[in-house]
C-alpha cells in the first residue's frame, strides 16, 4: 500500500473484516481513511497473548505503528457473563478452542448458560480501543449492558450478536441495524471518545 496520503490515514490493526466494518462506519465522519491490516500483505498475525483487554490493545497499537509508522488504533474487545464470574472476557474470541468460530462459541455459551433464568444471565460488551504513534499512547473504554438470550434472535452483526439482547435497543445486536447497534455499542462508545482526538490531529 502507498504511504503517500499518510497524514489523513490510520491503520486499524486488526484481520477481523466485522470489526474494520465497524469501525469504518463509526468513524466515516471523521475524515481519516481506515486501513486494516489485510492492506499489509506481509504483516504477521498480531499477538493477543496478554490477559487484560488494554494489554492487548496497546500491544496491537504499539506493533502496527512500529511496523508501519501509521497512527495505528487496535481494539481488543470481550462479552463478559456474570453468572461465568466474567468469562469469556479476554478469551472471547478462543471460548471454545484456539480456532473457534462464531458458531462454536456462542454453542459453548448457551451450553454453559442451560437452566440459567433470565435474571441471572446479565452480561456486558466491553472494548478497549488503544491508539498508537510517536506522539501518542492513549486508550478508552466503551461498554454495553445486555443479557443473553437462550436461543440466537436475528441475522446481522457477528460474534454474540445473536444471543445478546440489549435493553437499550430492545432487541438483538443481530436483530438490530447497523446504525443502532453503534449508537450503544461497546466499539461505538469507545470510538466515539476517540474520534474527538481524530479531529483534532485531522
Ligand atoms: P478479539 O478482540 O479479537 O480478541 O476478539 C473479540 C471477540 O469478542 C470476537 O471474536 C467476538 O467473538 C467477540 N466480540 C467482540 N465484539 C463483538 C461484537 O460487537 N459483537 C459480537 N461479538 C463481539
Amino acid at each position: 500500500m502507498s504511504l503517500r496520503s499518510a497524514s489523513k490515514q490510520i491503520l486499524a490493526a486488526t484481520r477481523n473484516v466485522d470489526k474494520l466494518r465497524e469501525i469504518r462506519q463509526i468513524l466515516e465522519d471523521t475524515g481519516w481513511r481506515i486501513a486494516g491490516l489485510d492492506d499489509f500483505p506481509p504483516y504477521p498475525e498480531p499477538s493477543e497473548d496478554c490477559d487484560t483487554l488494554l494489554g492487548n490493545a496497546l500491544q496491537k497499537a504499539r506493533e502496527g505503528y512500529r511496523r508501519t509508522g501509521m497512527l495505528t488504533l487496535a481494539d481488543d474487545s470481550g462479552l463478559e457473563v456474570d453468572y461465568l464470574n466474567g468469562r469469556p472476557g479476554v478469551r472471547s474470541s478462543r471460548y471454545a478452542g484456539e480456532k473457534a468460530t462464531y458458531e462454536e462459541n456462542v454453542d459453548l455459551l448457551l451450553k454453559e448458560l442451560t437452566g440459567v433464568p433470565s435474571p441471572e444471565r446479565t452480561a456486558r460488551f466491553r472494548c478497549v480501543m488503544a491508539l498508537v504513534n510517536d506522539k501518542i499512547e492513549r486508550y478508552w473504554e466503551g461498554v454495553s449492558e445486555g443479557i443473553i438470550l437462550n436461543e440466537r434472535r436475528g441475522q446481522s452483526g457477528f460474534g454474540y450478536d445473536p444471543v445478546f439482547w440489549s435493553p437499550e435497543l430492545g432487541r438483538t445486536f443481530a436483530e438490530a441495524s447497523a446504525v443502532d447497534k453503534n449508537r450503544v455499542s461497546h466499539r461505538g462508545r469507545a470510538l466515539r471518545s476517540l474520534s474527538n482526538i481524530l479531529r483534532e490531529l485531522a
